[in-house]
Formats: structure tokens, C-alpha cells, sequence
């Protein structure tokens, strides 16, 4: 037998105001038609004035504890996936574990833009894996929206605010596919492409926030290639197929990265789980809020194979199989 980390709970949060392409579209040189061709986006949500990240960690949190019948009490282990922290420093995980009322535990957070959640997965899974902790809260949140540049249409239109969230509670399997529990993580980085996609600003640089920039075509060429990538190895390390699968639950950036990606690997795409309509590009938050979709809509079930992948800044990529 092995240890397992298997999903107990997962929750997410979004914050109350909607804002329509039309809304941008008053605001910058762009149309709800250049916006949904292009990205599949309809609307995005968005971080009300002195609401911080951590506020929505915290209520993705609690209704991934929630949904798994634990409170902060059971937890060893708090990661928050966050390209926008509160602060600079300490960790936003330092804010979610006082919320959550567990003091002395392992709380901290992981920077890997897009594939934030995935890589924050990857390490609780790691812990639980190790024996170190039982139990362990995995946080995506975003204010993505502070980073953007409101004059600059080619990014500004792209990006939303959320939080989604995953408990993992230990537990055992046989070592195969048909065990419930994460199953792998395959995690990458090049950064040699390091300003294909960044932010112009930083404590040691700037001193200053600073805002996305992106070289649009090079991430949309590189994200295709790498996530098909990343998915194939997941898939042939845990000798299933493709049709094995039942939800692809991707990162959400844009419906025609989706669609070529499920395209490449010959995937179903009714089998593929899309938010980005409704919620755009969330960065970290973005497979926990449509992971919480499909399980809230009924589409994911308990024993089912879900398949997640993201690409992000860095670049950054990687993936996760678990069963449900
Ligand atoms: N509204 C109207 N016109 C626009 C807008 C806009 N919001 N943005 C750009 N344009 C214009 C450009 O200025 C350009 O005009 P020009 O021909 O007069 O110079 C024209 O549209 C075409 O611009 P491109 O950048 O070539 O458009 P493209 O078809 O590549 O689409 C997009 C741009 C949507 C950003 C695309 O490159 C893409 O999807 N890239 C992937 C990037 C991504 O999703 N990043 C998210 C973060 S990374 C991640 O999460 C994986």
C-alpha cells in the first residue's frame, strides 16, 4: 500500500461585481466581438476596493473545509498558490491560517503565475506523500485585475479576480490508476522566456508593483505545445489513455488555447471543463474555480479521472491526474 492525497473538499470564491467586456470596451480601444473572438471571454469578476486576496482565499477556504466536513482545526498544512499577495511579505497563507484559527501548523505561499495551483498542489501532495503532515489546504487566489495596465488593450481584457480551493486528506491506495488520490504532478520551467510574460515591477527592481506585459502570439505557440506535452506524460506515466479521462480541467486563459490543446490530443471537447467565459484569465485561481464548477454542477464525480494542466509566466507548466 501507499499514501495517497486524496480530495476531500473543494470550494471557491468569486467577488460580486461582474464586469462585461462592454464596460472595457467604454474604457479602451476594444469590443465585446474583437474580445470574445479572440479569447472566448464574456465577463470577468473583480476585487472590490479593500478586498484583498487573502479575503477571497479565506472564503474559498472555508467552503472547501466546509464541503469536506473539517474546519482550520484538522489542518497540518496551508499553501496558497498567489502572483498577488496582500504584501510583499509575510505569505498570504500567514493571513488564511489566523483566519482559520490554527496557529503552530505549516502555512506558506508558492509563486508559479498560471501553474501556481498546480505547482502548490504538487508540493502538499509531496508532504502528504512523505508522511510530514495528514491533511493540507491548497489555496489559488487572485486579484490579478491590480496588475493590469487599463490603457493597454492587449492584456487589460484578458484577466479576472477569484479563489478557488482543495483539501487534501491522506489516504492509501494499491499504486495505480485506480486508486483515488492524486495520482501524479509533473511540474517545468524554462526561463529563458522570462519576458514573454512578466511584470515590469518588484521590491528589488522597481520598488514598485508594476504591470503585465506579454507577448501574446509566443505565450499562445509555447502554451499549445507544452500543455499537450505535459498532458501525454501524465497520461503515459500513469498508463492510461486519453479516453481514460473524463474532465480535462484546465488552466483558463483562452478559449482558443482550450480548443487547440484538446484538439492535439484528440480529447473530446465535451469533455473538457471551460469557465473562462464567465470568470477570464484568474492566473492561480483558475482550475480550482473550474474544478469547483464541475463538481458543483454535478458534471465531476467521486471516482471519476481529472486531468488538470496550466502554462503561466516563467514559462511555467505542469500537470496533476487524480481521481475523485
Ligand atoms: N481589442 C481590439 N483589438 C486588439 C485588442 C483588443 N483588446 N488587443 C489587441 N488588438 C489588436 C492588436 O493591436 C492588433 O492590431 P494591429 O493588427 O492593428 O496591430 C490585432 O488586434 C491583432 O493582435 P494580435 O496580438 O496579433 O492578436 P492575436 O490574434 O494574437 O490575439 C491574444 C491576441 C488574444 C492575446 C492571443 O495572442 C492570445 O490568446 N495569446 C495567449 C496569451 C494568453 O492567453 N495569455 C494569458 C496569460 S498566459 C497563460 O495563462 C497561459
Amino acid at each position: 500500500m501507499i499514501r495517497r492525497s486524496v480530495i476531500a473538499g473543494v470550494g471557491a470564491y468569486l467577488p460580486e461585481r461582474v464586469v462585461p467586456n462592454a464596460e472595457l470596451a467604454a474604457k479602451v480601444d476594444t469590443s465585446d466581438d474583437w474580445i470574445v473572438e479572440r479569447t472566448g471571454i464574456k465577463q470577468r469578476y473583480m476585487a472590490a476596493e479593500g478586498e484583498f486576496t487573502s479575503h477571497l482565499a479565506i472564503k474559498a477556504a472555508t467552503h472547501a473545509l466546509s464541503r469536506a466536513n473539517m474546519d482550520g482545526k484538522d489542518l497540518d498544512l496551508i499553501v496558497v498558490a498567489t502572483t498577488t499577495p496582500d504584501n510583499t511579505f509575510p505569505a498570504t497563507a500567514a493571513k488564511v491560517q489566523a483566519a482559520l484559527g490554527r496557529s503552530g501548523i505549516i502555512a506558506f505561499d508558492v509563486q508559479a503565475v498560471c501553474s501556481g495551483f498546480v505547482y502548490a498542489l504538487s508540493v502538499a501532495d509531496n508532504f502528504i506523500k512523505a508522511g510530514q503532515v495528514e491533511s493540507a489546504l491548497v489555496i489559488g487566489a487572485e486579484t490579478f485585475t491590480r496588475l493590469l495596465d487599463w490603457n493597454d488593450r492587449t492584456t487589460c481584457v484578458l484577466f479576472g479576480d477569484g479563489a478557488g480551493a482543495v483539501v487534501l486528506q491522506a489516504g492509501q491506495g494499491e499504486g495505480t490508476a485506480k486508486d483515488r488520490g492524486i495520482l501524479s504532478t509533473h511540474l517545468h520551467s524554462d526561463g529563458r522566456y522570462y519576458d514573454m510574460l512578466m511584470v515590469d515591477g518588484g521590491p528589488s527592481s522597481t520598488q514598485t508593483t508594476g504591470h503585465v506585459h506579454m507577448k501574446g502570439r509566443e505565450v499562445f505557440r509555447h502554451a499549445v505545445v507544452n500543455l499537450a506535452d505535459t498532458v501525454r506524460e501524465a497520461i503515459e506515466h500513469n498508463q492510461v489513455t486519453i479516453d481514460d479521462v473524463d474532465w480535462l480541467v484546465p488552466h483558463q486563459a483562452n478559449r482558443r488555447i482550450l480548443d487547440s490543446t484538446a484538439d492535439k490530443l484528440n480529447l473530446d471537447p465535451a469533455k473538457v471543463i471551460i469557465t473562462v467565459d464567465q470568470h477570464a484569465n484568474t492566473s492561480a485561481a483558475s482550475i480550482p474555480l473550474a474544478l469547483n464548477q464541475g463538481v458543483t454542477d454535478g458534471r465531476i464525480k467521486p471516482g471519476q479521472l481529472v486531468l488538470m494542466e496550466a502554462m503561466g509566466g516563467g514559462f511555467t507548466w505542469g500537470s496533476a491526474l487524480v481521481r475523485m
